[in-house]
């Protein structure tokens, strides 16, 4: 299993939880039941959530801290007993396998909880922005401009109002697959910092990525047309990963789950839908001429994406532009002059 680096974990990194606590919304009902199922509502993080959360996983003091303040409320919830192991931890997330609550009805459970260094990235995410919804902690749209202010002038505030619509997106995403059927996590709980989510893998060894397996050769069409499948469901309930690739795919069993969504975006909502969704084909098609499978990915991405009654040649609302943006300017008079 991966190691922990622990120069992952600067204090820098944690100061947006320092004061968590203080922060946190009133209304916590500690004494209420949380429901289990797949379709749970969903759960905020809040008081002093996870005071008394113990767990064994070895953790240092700033990760055992974070870990305290982004799991506590599940771990009152009852959601989980124990966190147990560091699946991943990346520059983006670290994934936890948790020990389950007997009341799951499930053994394990992935808790991702998310850094904030992702803050320092949002400049480079224009492309997935555009059109998308900025959500509140609730999931709702955020609508009050002065929000929208702090978002765009990234104060702390805003910041965190970032941090929050981007984990929403990710949760949200899972809930309507996940009801759609498709093979994705299923999504439990989120809180402010993280979402509770299906542990995919066994006691002793989560799902590896699909980058990371040479599949049998009996088994190449097969995961393949499944992977097809999984996109054409995403498009048919307007959902575009937006960063799909091997590596955003568990196989276990001879089966595959994708996860990784909070950058996924809607067909026509967004300028470049069809160029990122062709580079989620691509990345795919990728993987799989190296299984030794030959596909085109640009004419599955067109096919797949024409059937759906989205336009190959973008349909942009005025809405989307910046006029003081001089390439959305030429791009709204270019698309005029083709009128
Ligand atoms: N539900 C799950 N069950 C088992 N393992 C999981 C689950 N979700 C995520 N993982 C593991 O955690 C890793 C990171 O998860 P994810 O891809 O959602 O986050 P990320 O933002 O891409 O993080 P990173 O920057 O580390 O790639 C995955 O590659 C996988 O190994
Ligand atoms: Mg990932």
């Amino acid at each position: 299993m991966p190691k922990l680096n622990p120069n992952l974990f600067l204090d820098e990194e944690f100061e947006v939880y320092a004061d968590r606590r203080v922060h946190r919304r009133a209304g916590y009902k500690p004494n209420h039941n949380p429901k289990k199922s797949p379709d749970a509502a969903i759960y905020e993080i809040a008081g002093d959530a996870g005071d008394e959360l113990n767990f064994s996983y070895n953790a240092s003091r700033h990760e055992r801290e974070w870990i305290i303040n982004s799991l506590g409320g599940f771990y009152d919830q009852q959601w989980f007993d124990d966190v147990l192991l560091l699946l991943k931890g990346g520059k983006e997330a670290s994934v936890y396998q948790c020990l389950a609550n007997d009341t799951t009805g499930t053994d394990y459970l992935a808790a991702k909880i998310y850094r904030p260094r992702r803050f320092r990235n949002l400049k480079n995410d224009h492309l997935y922005r555009e059109g998308r919804v900025r959500l509140d902690e609730d999931g709702n749209e955020i609508i009050n401009g002065g929000m929208h202010h702090a978002m765009n002038v990234r104060s702390a505030y805003g910041l965190q109002l970032l941090h929050t619509s981007w984990i929403e997106h990710e949760y949200q995403a899972l809930q309507i697959l996940h009801a759609a059927g498709a093979r994705v996590p299923v999504p439990y709980a989120r809180g402010d910092n993280a979402v509770l989510m299906e542990y995919i893998g066994g006691a002793n060894m989560a799902a590896p990525t699909l980058n990371t397996i040479d599949l049998e050769r009996d088994e190449v069409s097969q995961i393949f047309e499944c992977v097809i499948k999984e996109i054409e469901i995403m498009l048919a309930h307007d959902c575009i990963h937006a960063d799909l690739s091997a590596y955003n795919i568990l196989y276990w069993d001879g089966e595959i789950t994708l996860i990784d969504f909070p950058q996924a975006i809607h067909p026509a909502e967004n300028r470049n839908a069809f160029r990122i969704f062709e580079r989620d084909v691509t990345r795919i098609c990728e993987y799989f001429n190296r299984q030794g499978l030959q596909a085109d990915a640009r004419r599955i991405a067109k096919d797949m994406w024409t059937a759906y009654n989205h336009r190959l040649t973008p349909d942009v609302h005025p809405g989307l532009l910046d006029g003081d943006d001089e390439a959305d300017r030429a791009y709204w008079q270019k698309l005029v002059s083709e009128d």
